[in-house]
């Protein structure tokens, strides 16, 4: 099912056998993909911070499970009762990844937006209630709060950080917050904010925290100082759909749930509902069993290797890939600076030529898969960017139009638990020879719609043909 892509060590099937050393083949690595020369080259995903392939480790334990699939909590038969063994075994695992104690409960669910959104509308918030957050962060820990209640932001200098100090002061900016709201890393620039320093004055001011750990969850070991913390299976090799919100119990004891249905009540009646207890009360409707299993199975897989070699592995990647980015003529890297401690993520911008058609280029004539737009983060990559005021009504008015010729942005590349150092020198060599201006094979046209570029002419027509349909949905790039 996996290739062994060179340089990677094969992923052992199952979960028996020595742990593997990074870098770790994922299922599909090194599979031949067209390019607009008419050649097959083997595809290199470095789009790790958007979603990751899986873990042979995962798709071994999911088909091993998959005989054995039924209802979870609903059924006497033999096959739900392993259902439900394999469900509540995933979530324990889930806490034990995530450092928590009993007095926490797992809700597992969709991903870090739907818990995110879940937390929101827990808390109860009212339009009044201050919840302190960062534009660092990405949108699934900015909208759900912004939504629903006042946002104080913490903001950022030009290197895309900001200090511990930064954060007191919105903290104590009055009127006090109900939350503060925080990234693990960043999906843009992997940089990594000190949580458990920040997370120790907000708890000193009494306001409880709630950690997006979508980044972090795959990379490091999850901080253990925030109330809540939210990861997706998708960012970290279990691409089934899964995710989890992890809070203290108490926090889900009372009051409605995020969703109503079946699963969540005790007792219904048609003038009155008898919710269940946390974590049933709060997982309404079938849960996503196989996902939960991929999960446990990549927990499993990580906690196996071990994060030493994991983190060592990370900082290898980040470096060669962020010093290699920045010392590129004509390009810019977004951030930190290239020797930062951050995750193996570099965005970047490359003089003269649109990111969309960075990206199109990397693609087609490299098969290299990078992600490019504002990365659902749009008020971080705005002051990354530099924009002022004015440029940022002009983008708003051509959205409104329909017309994304000119928005705004920059392309990423990010690498993971598979990346080895020759990926990240082919990346490079392909950048290089971008950004020094060498000529497209074929000429590019841009599609107003969304932004995109694709190859024209028969070659390009040969090979759009095999990709995606260009109705004008489904860009690159949205938020
Ligand atoms: N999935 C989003 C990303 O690509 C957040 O970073």
């Amino acid at each position: 099912m996996s290739g062994t892509a060179p340089g990677r060590a094969p992923g052992a099937g199952g979960a028996a056998g020595p742990a593997p050393v990074p870098p770790v083949a994922l299922v599909g690595d090194g599979l031949p993909v067209p390019c607009v020369d008419g050649a097959e080259r083997p595809y290199l995903s470095l789009d790790t911070a958007a979603s990751t392939s899986a873990l042979p480790q995962v798709a071994a334990r999911v088909q091993e499970f998959l005989p054995w699939y039924s209802s979870v909590h609903r059924g006497a038969g033999h096959k739900s009762q392993r259902s439900t063994a394999a469900y509540e075994a995933a979530r324990a695992a889930l806490m034990a990844f995530a450092g928590r104690s009993e007095d926490d409960v797992a809700i597992i669910c969709r991903n870090t937006t739907e818990a995110i959104n879940h937390l929101a509308y827990r808390l109860r918030l009212h339009r009044e209630d201050v919840v302190v957050t960062t534009v660092v962060e990405h949108h699934a820990n900015l909208l759900p709060w912004s939504r629903a209640a006042t946002c104080r932001y913490v903001e950022c200098g030009a290197d895309g950080t900001f200090s511990v100090g930064d954060v007191v002061a919105a903290l104590d900016g009055g009127p006090a917050p109900r939350l503060l709201a925080i990234t693990g890393a960043s999906n843009i620039t992997g940089w990594m904010p000190p949580v458990d320093e920040i997370a120790a004055e907000a708890h000193r001011r009494g306001v409880p925290v709630a950690l997006d750990a979508a980044q972090l969850a795959p990379h490091r070991p999850l901080p253990t100082s925030p109330d809540f913390v939210a990861f997706s299976g998708h960012k970290m090799y279990a691409p089934f759909g899964a995710g989890v919100l992890i809070g203290p119990r108490r926090a889900f004891a009372d009051g409605d749930p995020f969703l109503a249905g079946g699963g969540a009540v005790d007792l219904v009646d048609l003038d009155e509902v008898v919710w269940s207890q946390p974590p049933e009360r709060e997982e309404a409707g079938s849960p996503n069993v196989v996902g939960a299993v991929a999960l446990h199975a990549a927990v499993d897989t990580l906690q196996t290797i071990g994060w030493p070699a994991l983190v060592g592995h990370d900082e290898e990647v980040a470096r060669r890939l962020r010093t290699g980015v920045a010392a590129i003529p004509g390009v810019r890297l977004l951030g930190p600076p290239p020797g930062a401690a951050t995750l193996p993520v570099a965005t970047f911008t490359v003089a003269g030529m649109p990111h969309a058609l960075v990206a199109a280029r990397l693609a087609a004539e490299h098969a290299i898969g990078v992600r490019h737009g504002c990365f659902c983060a749009h008020p971080y990559l705005i002051r990354l960017l530099g924009l002022d005021d004015a440029a940022l009504g002009r983008f708003r008015g051509q959205v409104r139009q329909g017309d994304r010729s000119a928005m705004p942005g920059a392309v990423r590349a990010s690498g993971g638990i598979d990346t080895t150092a020759a990926d990240v020198d082919r990346f490079l060599d392909a950048l290089a020879r971008l950004a020094s201006g060498e000529p497209a094979p074929v000429e590019y046209r841009q599609d107003p719609r969304t932004g995109d570029y694709h190859p024209a002419g028969p070659a390009g027509a040969a090979y759009t043909d095999l990709l995606a349909p260009s109705d004008g949905h489904g860009g690159c790039s949205p938020g």
